[in-house]
């Protein structure tokens, strides 16, 4: 499959079968990340699956509604950016961690599994962050959910290129 084909096919997925990702198939998917393009070699991003115990904390301090969209997925992973303090480098590296998180979904989609990009607010509190043990330092850049399609999402409409791409004298 051709890498625009490969994109044109991953899609939000928000119903998922109920198989959890093998931790095998985890590690290759989480092991292209290291190729995303990334300044000084610093390779901020972190990956960290999450276990019952830990879904089990984190379900408890986000309440009824949230714990509900934590189960919609068998295989939670959540991926953050260590930072040093210098902001210019910090910037970079939180682009280097989206473009790593974006290969690991297309490596997902590659597989025929099924992923979903999401950005919850418990994550943007100490309690949840606590829960999943992310130090000082760390930003939260998603909460990856990953499993077997259980539907075939419709592509969502996307202006064409003509409109975001200028060429410059
Ligand atoms: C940084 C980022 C955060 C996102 N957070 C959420 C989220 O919290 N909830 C959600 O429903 N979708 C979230 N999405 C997914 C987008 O809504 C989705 O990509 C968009 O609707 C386009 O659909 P597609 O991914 O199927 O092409 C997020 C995507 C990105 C890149």
């Amino acid at each position: 499959m051709s890498l625009a084909d490969l994109a044109a096919r991953r899609r939000t997925h928000k119903a998922f079968g109920s198989e959890p990702v093998p931790p095998e198939t985890l590690l290759e998917l989480l092991d292209v990340a290291r190729l995303a393009p990334n300044h000084h070699l610093t390779q901020p991003w972190r990956f960290r699956v999450l276990g019952t115990e830990t879904l089990a904390r984190l379900k408890e301090c986000g309440g009824p509604a949230e714990a509900a969209k934590l189960e919609r997925a068998p295989t939670l992973v959540l991926a953050t950016a260590a930072l040093s303090g210098d902001l210019i480098q910090d910037e970079e590296d939180v682009c280097a961690t989206a473009a790593a998180i974006m290969l690991v979904l297309l490596a997902a989609t590659e597989r025929g599994l099924a992923s979903y990009w999401r950005t919850p607010g418990i994550f943007r509190t100490a309690r949840g962050r606590e829960a999943v043990g992310v130090p000082h330092g760390e930003r939260v850049l998603a909460l990856l959910h990953f499993g077997a399609p259980e539907r075939d999402p419709a592509p969502r409409e996307r202006a064409p290129v003509d409109t975001y791409v200028a060429f410059l004298d």
